[in-house]
């Protein structure tokens, strides 16, 4: 028998307000077309007054909490992926467990931006398998619309906000047993020498304000491809699986274009995919548990199967998980 972190439900939110490409055209020098045909977004969702990377992870932790028939009270583990937290500090995490009136458990943030929640995953299986925790929310949560510059049109058509999570619980398994549920196996990386090319240009420690995003869009989505279709061989050759064995891919969700390219280098068919960029646009560390939440709500995702988590964000940081549900 073996310790692994199991999946037992999920939940996601989204701020009220939904944007269209026709209404940030009236702001930027931008088209429908133009966002449509290079990225594949159509909506995003953008934070109103009231609603923060806090109150978001927070519904989005309830509702997973719902799903997985388990109280807030037995969490003793919350890790939350952000890039726009409520605040420097405390954690986004310390407030989220507040806020679900738990106590005395383990609560901090990962910092690592597109990639946080499959960092946040990584992170809370280690502990999970070595008795530190029971029981454990991951979260993904952001309000990029307030780390964007909205007269820049390169980077302001692109994001969204929203949250999504998941229970996860360290579970007794029989390693023999290929059906065993539970994470397989997360592969993380970092490159800081790509810093620069996704990036805030402001902080705490340097600028003494929030600052702005900046992105080479171009020059990102280059290594993206080359660095998640890596990254997918890496987890699929260390667990003896094959690129056919996976039921759904759930990707981190910068770029249609970005879906296709990485799905193809692997041979795997486009179908098996779940897009949720057209809606929620790229919602950072919060998009690969909210297409995941997605897909287990409408019934794509079901027990037994084979799920691939990937992610690539500004460091340049990605990652994968492999999970059999
Ligand atoms: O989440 C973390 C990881 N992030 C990513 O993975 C993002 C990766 N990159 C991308 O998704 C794409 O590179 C973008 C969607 C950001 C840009 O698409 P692209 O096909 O690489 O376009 P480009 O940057 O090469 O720009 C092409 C043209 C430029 O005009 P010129 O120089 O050819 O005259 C831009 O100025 O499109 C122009 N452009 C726009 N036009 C209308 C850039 N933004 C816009 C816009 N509307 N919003």
């Amino acid at each position: 028998m073996t310790l692994r972190s199991v999946i037992r439900g999920s939940g996601s939110a989204l701020p009220a307000r939904a944007v269209s490409n026709a209404e940030l055209a009236k702001m930027v020098d931008t088209t429908d077309e133009w966002i449509v045909e290079r990225t594949g977004i159509r909506n995003r969702y953008i934070a109103g007054e009231g609603e923060t990377t806090g109150t978001l992870a927070t519904e989005a932790a309830r509702r997973a909490l719902d799903a997985a028939g388990i109280e807030a009270s037995s969490i003793d583990l919350i890790v939350l992926g952000t890039a726009s937290p409520d605040q420097t500090f405390p954690a986004t995490a310390t407030i989220v467990q507040n806020a679900l009136g738990c106590r005395g458990g383990i609560a901090f943030d990962v910092a690592a931006v597109c990639s946080g929640f499959l960092y946040a995953l990584g992170t809370a299986d280690a502990l999970l398998r070595t008795g530190a925790a029971k029981r454990a929310l991951v979260i993904g949560a952001e309000t990029m619309s307030r780390l964007l510059d909205w007269e820049d049109r390169t980077t302001c058509v692109l994001f969204g906000d929203g949250a999504g999570a998941i229970v996860l619980e360290a579970v007794e398994v029989d390693e023999n047993d290929p059906e065993a549920p539970g994470i397989l196996m997360t592969r993380l990386h970092a490159d800081g020498a790509h810093g620069e090319l996704l990036h805030m240009d402001g902080g705490p420690s340097t600028t003494g304000t929030v600052g702005k995003l900046r992105m080479k869009g171009r020059e990102v989505f280059r290594h993206a491809v080359v660095n998640l279709a890596s990254v997918l061989e890496e987890v699929l050759g260390a667990t003896g699986h094959a690129a056919v064995d996976i039921d759904w891919v759930v990707p981190h969700q910068a770029n249609a274009r970005i879906l296709d390219a990485t799905a193809r280098k692997l041979g795997l068919p486009e179908e098996k995919v779940v897009v949720t960029v057209d809606r929620h646009a790229n919602t950072s560390a919060a998009s690969v548990p909210l297409a995941f939440d997605a897909a287990v709500r409408d019934g794509r995702i079901k027990p037994g199967h084979l799920v691939m988590f990937e992610a690539m964000g500004g460091g340049f940081t990605w990652g994968a998980s492999l999970v059999r549900i």
